[in-house]
C-alpha cells in the first residue's frame, strides 16, 4: 500500500455527434474538454475513510473497522473481468461484468448511512465512491484508512462528463495507492500519465462507477476522459482520431437541469414505441458522425473554410435528430438561435434535455464578433466559455505543479 498523497485529475468531455446513438451502437465522436476534476488522496492511520465532496456539499466518515466487518461478497469480484476498454479497435470481450443490480445499490445505501431526504447527486456520488473503494480493495486483508477530496471545475449534470472524470479520479487513485498499478510519476516530475494496460484497467473500473451512477451507460464519457484527446467510440471498442484539427468552440451551459438516466430512458422508450420511426434516426446520426470522423480526418492541420461549412450542415442536421429523439429543450432552442444569429451553428451535446450545447467557430472569425455572441448568450442567462477541445486523459501530478486555486480548492480553502 503507497503512503504517499496521491495528485490525480481526469478531464471532461463533448461529444461532438452521436449522443443518444451510442447508447444503441452507433458511433460516438467525443474529445476531452479542458476543464477538469481533481482528486488528492492521502492515506493515513486514523482507522477512517474519509470523503469530501466540496461541489455538492458532501463530508461523510466511515469506520474502517466497520466496512471491515461487511461481508463484500455482494460486489461480485469474479465479475469484474475486463470489458469494453479496448483501445485502437481491438476485440470487444464482454466477459461477463455486471452492471450492480439494485440489491447490490440498496446494500450500499445501507453502509453509506446517508439521511432519506439526501440529494440524488450526493447519493449516487457517495455510493460510486464506496463501490469502487469495497470492490479495489477487497482483495486487501485490511482496508485502507483514506482521506479523498474531489473538486471539479465541471459543472454537475450538464452533459460534460462530470461523473465520468469523478469515476475516473477514483478508480486511478484508489488502483495506485493499492498498488494494483504503479504510480508513474517519478522523483522531479511534475505530471505523467498511466501505460495503456494500466488505463484499460483505469477506463474498466471506472465504468462500474459509473453504472452506479447512470445504470446503463454506454461507456463514452470514461473513455474520454481516460485517455483523453480525440475518439471514436462503438460498443466498446474505442479508436484516436488521427490528426484531428484544433477545434475551437463555444461551450455554453444553459444551467437547465436534466437527468441522463431519464433521457437515455426517454429515448429507448421512443424507440419502443417507434421502431419504424427512431431508428432511421439513429441510422443518420450514425452516418453524420462517420461523415464527421472523415471531414476531420481530411482536415489535418490546413483545413479548409469549405470544411468547417460542412461540418457546421452536420451540427446542424444533428441537433434537428435530437429534437426529434425528445432530447431537446426550449433552452436549447434558444442558444441556436442565438448563435444562429451571428452566423454560427450549434447542437446539444451530451444527454440533453437542458445542459449544455457546443457552438463551432471558424477560422478568421473576428474576436469582437465572438464576443458578441457569447455576451448574447450570457444574457440569456446561460454560462459560457470559449475553449480548445483535446485535452489529456487521466494524469498524475505533482503538488507544486497544481495551480494554487486547485490546491486551495482540494485543501477546502
Ligand atoms: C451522455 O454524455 C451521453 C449519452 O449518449 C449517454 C451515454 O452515452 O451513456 C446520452
Amino acid at each position: 500500500m503507497l503512503s504517499e498523497v496521491l495528485l490525480v485529475s481526469a478531464p471532461g468531455k463533448v461529444i461532438l455527434h452521436g449522443e443518444h446513438a451510442v447508447v444503441h451502437g452507433k458511433v460516438a465522436l467525443a474529445v476531452a474538454l479542458n476543464l477538469r476534476t481533481f482528486l488528492r488522496l492521502q492515506p493515513h492511520s486514523s482507522g477512517k475513510v474519509d470523503l469530501s465532496l466540496p461541489n455538492i456539499g458532501i463530508k461523510r466518515s466511515w469506520d474502517v473497522a466497520r466496512l471491515q466487518l461487511l461481508d463484500t461478497s455482494f460486489l461480485a469480484p469474479e465479475a469484474l473481468s475486463p470489458t469494453c476498454v479496448c483501445l485502437f479497435a481491438c476485440e470487444t470481450e464482454q466477459g461477463d461484468v455486471t452492471a450492480p443490480t439494485p440489491e447490490q445499490v440498496e446494500k450500499l445505501k445501507e453502509v453509506a448511512g446517508l439521511p432519506d431526504d439526501c440529494a440524488v447527486t450526493k447519493r449516487l456520488a457517495v455510493l460510486t465512491f464506496l463501490y469502487l473503494y469495497l470492490s479495489i480493495f477487497r482483495k486487501q486483508r485490511t482496508l485502507p484508512s483514506l482521506d479523498v477530496v474531489v473538486w471539479s471545475e465541471l459543472p454537475p449534470g450538464a452533459g460534460l462528463g462530470s461523473s465520468a472524470a469523478y469515476s475516473v479520479c477514483l478508480a486511478a487513485a484508489l488502483l495506485t495507492v493499492c498498488e494494483e498499478i504503479p504510480n508513474p510519476l517519478k522523483d522531479g516530475e511534475h505530471i505523467n500519465r498511466w501505460t495503456k494496460e494500466d488505463l484499460e484497467l483505469i477506463n474498466k473500473w471506472a465504468f462500474q462507477g459509473e453504472r452506479v451512477i447512470h445504470g446503463n451507460p454506454s461507456g463514452v464519457d470514461n473513455a474520454v476522459s481516460t485517455w483523453g484527446g480525440a475518439l471514436r467510440y462503438q460498443q466498446g471498442k474505442i479508436a484516436s482520431l488521427k490528426r484531428p484539427p484544433a477545434l475551437q468552440i463555444l461551450l455554453t451551459n444553459t444551467r437547465v437541469p436534466r437527468s441522463t438516466k431519464a433521457l437515455v430512458a426517454g429515448v429507448r422508450n421512443r424507440l419502443l414505441k417507434f421502431p419504424e420511426i427512431v431508428a432511421p434516426l439513429l441510422t443518420s446520426i450514425d452516418a453524420i458522425s462517420l461523415e464527421c470522423e472523415r471531414v476531420l480526418g481530411e482536415m489535418g492541420e490546413a483545413p479548409a473554410l469549405e470544411q468547417y461549412h460542412v461540418l457546421e450542415e452536420l451540427i446542424d442536421m444533428n441537433q434537428h435528430h435530437l429534437n426529434a429523439l425528445g432530447v431537446g429543450h426550449a433552452s436549447l432552442d434558444q442558444l441556436c438561435q442565438v448563435t444562429r444569429a451571428h452566423g454560427l451553428h450549434s447542437k446539444l451535446t451530451g444527454a440533453g434535455g437542458g445542459g449544455c450545447g457546443i457552438t463551432l467557430l471558424k477560422p478568421g472569425l473576428e474576436q469582437p464578433e465572438v464576443e458578441a455572441t457569447k455576451q448574447a448568450l450570457t444574457s440569456c442567462g446561460f454560462d459560457c466559455w470559449e475553449t480548445s477541445v483535446g485535452a489529456p486523459g487521466v494524469s498524475v501530478h505533482s503538488a507544486t505543479s497544481l495551480e494554487s486555486r486547485v490546491r486551495q480548492a482540494l485543501d477546502g480553502l
